[in-house]
């Protein structure tokens, strides 16, 4: 079953709970909060006090993907401004299995995201540990990138290394997936797709949301 997490950072951030509340009445799953300090990426978006406050108008579940340098000392502040699943990046976390230990312990999921450039070798010792695994489609920092063709076949990698373990772990995508494109992530294994600009830079967020669907669920 395909999940779509849209990214808020391609919302309206004046407007930000009327636009959240367009993809949850569309029937989205996740909600995708792109965190970003200035250090790990080039840009600075939001924190957990944002978070917090669309906690109590918002019942998706709120997947925080934290582009930030020193994750650890922010886990708990993400778990309780609200997040269900903190995906930390493998650039940023020094001892990760440690990190993914730590956002474990406050009973919410884990995840952890890689660079276009980062090999999927370099988590296949924790992945048991792992609840998602999300592979970037572009370089982090901005919304509205293009789609990274060569992560198609990283995607297959991950998914034949999730299945000869036997494990149960999605495969999220994230950066510049459209309705046109989507069948190919799926097609190689991802499951649960984060999509910014196509979804709330559409003049009809309910029919991109559709098309998403159908093109999705092959
Ligand atoms: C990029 C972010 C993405 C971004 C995706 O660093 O992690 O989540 O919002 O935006 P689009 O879908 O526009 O590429
Ligand atoms: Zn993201």
């Amino acid at each position: 079953m395909i999940k779509l997490a849209p990214s808020i950072l391609a919302a309206d951030f004046a407007r930000l709970l009327e636009d959240v509340k367009k993809v949850e009445n569309a029937g989205c799953e996740y909600l995708h909060i792109d965190v970003m300090d200035g250090h790990f990426v080039p840009n600075i978006t939001l924190g957990p006090a944002i978070v917090k406050s669309l906690r109590k108008d918002v019942g998706m579940v709120f997947d925080a993907h934290l582009m930030i340098e020193n994750p650890d000392n922010y886990i708990k502040e993400f778990v309780d401004a609200g997040c269900d699943l903190i995906v930390v990046h493998e650039e940023a976390c020094r001892h990760l299995h440690r990190t993914i230990q730590n956002i474990k312990s406050y009973k919410v999921k884990a995840g952890v995201a890689l660079n276009p450039a980062t090999p999927v070798e370099t988590i296949k010792h924790i992945l048991k540990d792992l609840d998602m695994v999300l592979i970037m489609t572009v370089n982090p920092g901005f919304g509205g990138q293009s789609f990274i063709e060569s992560m198609i076949p990283k995607i297959e990698e991950l998914k034949n290394m999730i299945e000869s373990q036997n494990l149960n772990v999605d495969i999220q995508v994230d950066g510049g997936i459209k309705p046109e494109n989507v069948d190919k992530v799926v097609k190689a294994g991802a499951n649960v797709i984060v999509a910014g600009s196509a979804i709330f830079n559409s003049d009809n967020i309910n029919e991109t949301i559709k098309q998403f669907r159908k093109n999705a669920d092959l």
